[in-house]
């Protein structure tokens, strides 16, 4: 099983670092495929905190070759940061440990200054003010600057003085200036200096791996329910976070994918604008948010924390065809005297299991809630699914009959360590 895509199967942050960070020790290549750095991925080893956003969690094992694919979207002054942040703790040694290919999308100043002008006003998204959403936009309208363009200068100035243009009414109409051409052009050929030695071409450099029997890892960013086809629209972000974007966002045909593994906490988290039906806005939700340190790993903003949600997972489920189902932060449930999960919804008085297309039907299902009893152990301890407490186990169980899929591993704490390993990535 040399191809494994990891997602996060609810509304980001499921603990997808951790989890990619331990499956990379099985992995040769790991790769990011959608998204930029409106994603944080908060990596523990020995009690020390590295939290990247865009070089992918398989940069901790030193063998392991990162891949940043075609359909992210990438700020370049992030990305030399986030480099030399590596390499001042001793990660990837050698140039040829990080691929940055050359098709992929480039964040550059103007994007941040429109979404943060448009973040003010009425029906803001809540983004992380990344830049991801105008970058895709730039994309698809085809006025993009691409990370080959940072190595050919007379193209860069084209693209961006078009932009630049293009944007100058808009920008003036909500009272501000047009950012400067020449500035943001000599900066993003200074980063593109820096990233040269990595940029190349993921697609071919993936097909060649793949085809020499190497393990690769397709790490997804954010979650099922903020794909910008599948999710919460228009709550959502702005690329195809599903294990189908493991295709479009890699260059790597379906036929070449084995296995999809989704994760979940073992409650909810939304962060930003948007339904989330199983929300506890009150003590419990704030207890949740203490108790799981639910705070941004991007922004610092607190994470909006609610029960877990089963139609919502059997929805990301179905639209990633989940091989396995890995639950994290389970240890964080500890001391409830009843756990909730939400087994269906209810709209107008009708009972249903789906999630509905349109976001405000979303807004008003009203959950339907089935108890469990709760546990007071502590978890952090556990190395096997019988070292867990009877109800915690019972728990996992349930959560794993109720979507369908089964578990393959459980999470009790941040470290590599405090982990519950039940089936191994890549058939072992
Ligand atoms: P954007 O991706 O910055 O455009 O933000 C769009 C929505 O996705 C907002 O609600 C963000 O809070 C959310 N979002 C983006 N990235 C992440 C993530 O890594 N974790 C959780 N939520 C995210």
């Amino acid at each position: 099983m040399p191809a494994l895509v990891v997602i996060g199967a609810q509304w980001g942050d499921e603990g997808k670092g951790k989890v990619v960070d331990l499956f990379s020790e099985h992995a040769d290549v790991v790769v990011r495929y959608a998204g930029g750095a409106n994603a944080g991925h908060t990596l523990v080893i020995d009690g020390q905190k590295l939290v990247t956003h865009l070089v992918p969690s398989g940069v901790l094992h030193k063998g392991t070759i990162c891949v940043i694919g075609d359909g992210t979207v990438i700020d370049p002054h992030t990305l030399v940061d986030e480099i030399a942040e590596c390499r001042s703790r001793g990660l990837l040694p050698e140039n040829s440990h990080l691929v940055v290919g050359h098709r992929a999308h480039v964040i550059l100043p103007y994007h941040k200054q429109i979404e943060a002008l448009r973040e003010k006003q009425a029906n803001a998204i809540g983004t992380t003010l990344r830049g991801i959403g105008p970058a895709y936009e730039a994309k698809a309208a085809r006025r993009g600057v691409r990370v080959g363009d940072l190595l050919r200068p007379d193209r860069l100035r084209t693209i961006v003085q078009q932009n630049i243009d293009a944007l100058a009414p808009v920008v003036e109409h909500m009272g501000e200036a047009s950012l400067s051409v020449d500035t943001i052009v000599s900066e993003a050929l200074a980063a593109g200096e820096k990233l040269a030695p990595h940029i190349g071409d993921a697609s071919v450099f993936l097909a060649e791996a793949l085809g020499a029997g190497k393990n690769v890892l397709f790490e997804g960013a954010q979650g099922a329910l903020l794909d910008v086809d599948h999710g919460t629209y228009p709550y959502v972000t702005s690329s195809s976070t599903i294990a189908g974007g493991a295709c479009t966002g890699t260059g790597v045909g379906p036929t070449s994918i084995d296995d999809v593994i989704g994760i979940t906490k073992a409650y909810t988290t939304r962060v930003g604008a948007g339904p989330f039906p199983t929300e506890l806005d009150d003590a419990e939700g704030e207890a949740l948010r203490q108790a799981g340190d639910e705070f941004g790993a991007t922004t610092g903003r607190p994470r909006r924390c609610g029960w877990l949600d089963i139609p919502a997972l059997r929805h990301a489920a179905r639209i990633n065809g989940l091989g396995g189902l890995a639950i994290t932060k389970l240890d964080v449930l500890r001391g409830l005297p009843q756990v909730r999960v939400c087994v269906a919804y209810e709209l107008d008085g009708k009972r249903i299991e789906s999630l509905p297309m349109d976001a405000e039907d979303v807004g008003r299902l009203v959950p339907v809630y089935e108890s469990l009893p709760g546990w007071e152990e502590d978890l952090s301890g556990a190395r096997s699914i019988d070292d867990l407490p009877v109800n915690a186990r019972a728990y996992a169980e349930r959560v794993a009959q109720l979507v369908g899929v089964d578990i393959v591993l459980v999470s009790v704490g941040p470290d590599r360590a405090e982990s519950i390993h039940i089936k191994p990535p890549f058939g072992g």
